[in-house]
């Protein structure tokens, strides 16, 4: 039974616990940001997942062979969750992986893959995310990477197909044999990077997790994303100290216009209030969640300036101009952009004519056109 595509016509909105988090995760804290997502009015302008990402697993299967919550951290059950979640207009999500452990070394779904479906069916979760460690290459004997993924990233999605309960699939293979050119119709979201870091570049790391290395990684990718299937870059990382509040604006507002799923990352029972304007903007949300559901090209770039174009479901477009540079620029968007009459900040909200625009360092500015 193939997957249902219709789940996810717009990007998945929500909360993960990996950012902030990592393994150390228990039932309190997703009880906790249930009534945070909640009380904030985030859940109200759509954050409604709440995702379980690694480290919710006992060390050891079941005597039958199923996936357990840990018993000290996951004390009442994953199922008593999703019934708190399914409560308060929230959906729970889970963390599973393709191998035989998961990155952190916990029981994954290699040989296991119809039995944690119907677990996680049996509880009546919305969401799996479903990872790429400890995969053993070695069963398929001169298989391509890419082949590897799509045989186990198929028998995962065939699984839960057939237990008939509506469930995102999440693909975390970090861009590993080209996902974006497969996925859609096994996943509704795949990621096409690794990790992201909270930092926005690190040139001299070498590791090619922050900001800008991904934003490039990802910005060419449009042509692949759509409703029903969505590049992932990974998930937020707004409001956990790395970056500036300029920083974070960016990393919102190229997340928006990339039609990248939105999940928070950070720990929202202690939201700023800049975190909570940034992540809450709800121009910005609906541009990212716009029914047409497209991911905007990159329609001009020089000198570390990117122009990006999101076309949306009203005729107008979403405009999006970001300086990756350490100094300041200046540029002129429009004569790259179809159409004419004022235009609206969607930062300031203020409704400015056509022109020439200065940014600061690593700042993005943002606008909405009329329909023409
Ligand atoms: C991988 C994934 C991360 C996170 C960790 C958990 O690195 O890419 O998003 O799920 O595993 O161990």
């Amino acid at each position: 039974m193939p997957i249902d595509s219709t789940l996810c016509p717009t990007p998945p909105m929500g909360f993960n616990t990996w950012n902030r988090f990592g393994m150390d995760i228990n039932e309190r804290l997703i009880q906790e940001t249930m009534d945070a997502l909640v009380a904030s009015g985030l859940a109200g302008l759509g954050y409604v997942h709440l995702n379980i990402d690694d480290g919710w697993m006992a060390p050891e299967r079941s005597a039958s062979g199923a996936l357990v919550p840990d018993p000290a951290r996951f004390p009442g059950g994953i199922r008593r969750l999703a019934d708190r979640a399914h409560g308060m207009g929230l959906k729970l999500g889970i963390y599973s992986d393709c191998g035989r452990k998961t990155c952190g070394g916990l029981p994954a779904s290699y040989g296991h893959e119809r039995q944690d479906a119907e677990t996680f069916a049996s509880w009546d979760i919305d969401y799996l995310k479903q990872d790429w460690c400890n995969i053993p290459f070695e069963d398929f004997p001169g298989l391509p990477e890419r082949e590897v993924a799509q045989i186990l990233y198929g028998r995962i999605s065939e699984a839960l197909a057939d237990t008939k309960r509506p469930i995102i699939l999440s693909l975390c293979n970090w861009g590993h044999g080209e996902p974006w050119e497969w996925a859609r119709g096994i996943g509704h979201l795949w990621r096409t990077t690794g990790d992201i870091v909270d930092a926005y570049h690190r040139p001299q790391s070498g590791w090619s997790g922050d900001l800008l290395s991904i934003f490039h990684r990802n910005v060419d990718l449009d042509a692949h994303a759509g409703p029903g299937g969505w590049n992932d870059p990974d998930m937020l990382e707004v409001g956990n100290g790395g970056m500036t509040d300029e920083e974070y604006r960016t990393h919102f507002a190229l997340w928006c216009l990339m039609a990248a799923p939105l999940l928070l990352g950070c720990d929202v029972r202690a939201l700023s209030p800049a975190t909570r304007a940034i992540v809450g903007n709800p121009d910005l949300i609906a541009v990212n969640q716009d029914p047409l559901g497209r991911q905007a090209k990159r329609a001009w770039h020089a000198a570390g300036v990117h122009l990006l174009v999101k076309p949306l479901a009203d005729g107008g477009q979403a405009v999006g101009l970001f300086n990756e540079a350490d100094a300041p620029a200046a540029a002129d968007p429009w004569p790259h952009v179809p159409g004419a009459g004022a235009v609206r900040d969607l930062w300031t909200g203020a409704t400015t004519s056509r022109g020439p625009v200065e940014l600061a360092p690593h700042q993005t500015r943002v606008w909405r056109t009329a329909p023409t």
